[in-house]
């Protein structure tokens, strides 16, 4: 039993052998997921439901870490040596899978959620994109009647900063209602269902992480290559 969960699904779900599911040339080691949320109020509910989210995916085997927003610049109004921008990108460096969960603001995603992902490179550091090739789960929050105003635009986003977005997504109407006190989320089909988007992001991860580099491979960046390559020869023959 996981303390953690409502005994409910510490007994229906178990943690993912993952070991028994990986392929003989496929890591085993405990899906890394940075969690992402776009609010910087004390209680706020896009941040306690990747809370929620996160005990889940430990549940089931991850290894799962929180970008704090809280003092990260707008883009462009600071360097992106600033310690917070290091920070996030080192964490989607880091990362084989991400959950982003905006609240719904005027209809859209919030600035917050927004400014996070612009902060991410799409170009390589290092020779690695931070989040190219990484799968993706994506959540809402909402004051109020259900929208997926939130999750419709971050899943252009995914798809922009190239990365694996699993079908399944979350959005839950009235989150003040939602959560307890304490902070915990209440357990009703909404909480069944962030358990149900959490799973497949396990899935999709365990799936595809080994083979990300092979997923990511486009010919006509190999046809650039190519030609920067054969540009280098000729400069040095000249
Ligand atoms: C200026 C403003 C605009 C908002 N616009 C929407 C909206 O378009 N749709 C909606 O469902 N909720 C809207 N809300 C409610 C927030 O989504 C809700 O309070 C949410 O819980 C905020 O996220 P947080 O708890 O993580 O801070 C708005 C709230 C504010 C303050």
């Amino acid at each position: 039993m996981n303390e953690d969960l409502p005994n409910i699904v510490s007994e229906r779900i178990q943690a993912i052998d993952i070991k028994r599911l990986a392929q003989s040339d496929e890591p085993y080691h405990p899906p890394r997921i940075m969690m992402l949320y776009g609010s910087l109020r004390e209680r706020s509910y896009s941040r306690l439901m990747t809370e929620e989210a996160a005990k889940v995916l430990s549940h089931l085997g991850a290894e799962v870490k929180f970008f704090n927003p809280t003092g990260l610049p707008l883009v462009d109004d600071a360097p992106d040596s600033h310690e917070k921008v290091q920070e996030l990108r080192k964490l989607s460096l880091w990362s084989e899978a991400q959950v982003w969960c905006s609240p719904e603001r005027h209809g859209a995603m919030t600035g917050i959620m927004k400014t996070q992902i612009d902060w991410l490179p799409l170009a390589p550091i290092g020779g690695v994109r931070p989040t190219q090739g990484r799968t993706l789960a994506l959540m809402q929050v909402c004051g109020g009647s259900q929208s997926f105003n939130c999750v419709n635009q971050m899943r252009i986003l995914g798809r922009w900063m190239r990365m694996i977005t699993i079908p399944n997504q979350s959005s839950v109407p009235k989150a003040f209602l939602e959560f307890e006190e304490n902070g915990r989320m209440k357990p009703t089909p909404f909480y069944n269902r962030m358990v149900d988007v959490m799973e497949e992001l396990m899935k999709f991860t365990i799936l595809t992480r080994g083979r990300s580099a092979y997923l990511v491979d486009r010919y006509s960046e190999r046809v650039e290559s190519a030609e920067e390559l054969s540009k280098r020869v000729n400069q040095k023959s000249n």
